[in-house]
């Protein structure tokens, strides 16, 4: 699958069956993905892999923080959503000088390029947030450090081959794109005549 064709096609995918990658599939990708962009090649992430039962510990953690009236068994079957969850940690080099949003930016390119790995073997993912990115007990059954934050999931499984053919159409962008040579001449129209200095 060609680049554009992996881009245009990668669909988030809420239902999710086996197969999923195996760990050593998983890290294999993991390592293509992380030829993204990364300013000082900080790789400031890292990846918690749950299946099965593991995401129960998890469910029951996230209930604990649960501030609605959400039980650990509904929370519980929500992370049972796909074969293969993925914690993604952002785990930024502290006082570095490379800033940390520029970190956070990297993990964001390498987690897309992760998702179009999947997509080009015919895997399906979804990066899930929500209540697990906020959810004190969860970084702590994680094993988070501090400094680190939790960036949610990644959901990976197989897709319903029907839900291959949901292609977004594409939008205008035009208006997002502007010539710099627009906004001098509009900057320069704004300044009345004769204001200049002598
Ligand atoms: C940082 C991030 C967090 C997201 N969190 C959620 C989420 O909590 N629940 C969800 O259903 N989708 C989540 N998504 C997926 C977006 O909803 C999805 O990418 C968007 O609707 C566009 O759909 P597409 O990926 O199929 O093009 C998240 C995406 C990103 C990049």
């Amino acid at each position: 699958m060609d680049v554009t064709t992996a881009i245009l096609t990668r669909r988030s995918q809420q239902v999710l069956d086996g197969p999923s990658p195996g760990d050593e599939e998983f890290i294999h990708l993991v390592r293509d993905a992380s030829a993204a962009p990364d300013h000082g090649r900080l790789r400031p992430w890292r990846f918690v892999l749950l299946r099965g039962d593991d995401r129960d510990v998890l469910g029951n953690a996230l209930a604990e923080d649960a501030e609605d009236e959400q039980n650990a068994r509904q929370l519980t079957a929500k992370l049972h959503r796909a074969p293969l969850t993925a914690i993604l940690v952002f785990s930024p080099h502290a006082g570095h000088r490379i800033p940390e949003w520029e970190q956070l930016a990297a993990a964001s390119c390498m987690t897309h390029s992760l998702m179009l790995l999947l997509h080009s073997r015919g895997y399906g993912s979804i990066w899930r947030t929500g209540r697990l990115a906020r959810s004190a007990s969860a970084r702590a059954v994680l094993g988070l450090v501090e400094g680190e934050q939790l960036l949610g999931s990644l959901d990976i499984g197989t897709p319903d081959p029907a839900s291959l053919h949901t292609r977004r159409p594409q939008e205008d962008v035009s208006a997002r794109v502007t010539l710099f040579r627009d906004v001098i001449r509009h900057e320069t129209a704004k300044v009345p005549v004769g204001s200049h200095a002598a």
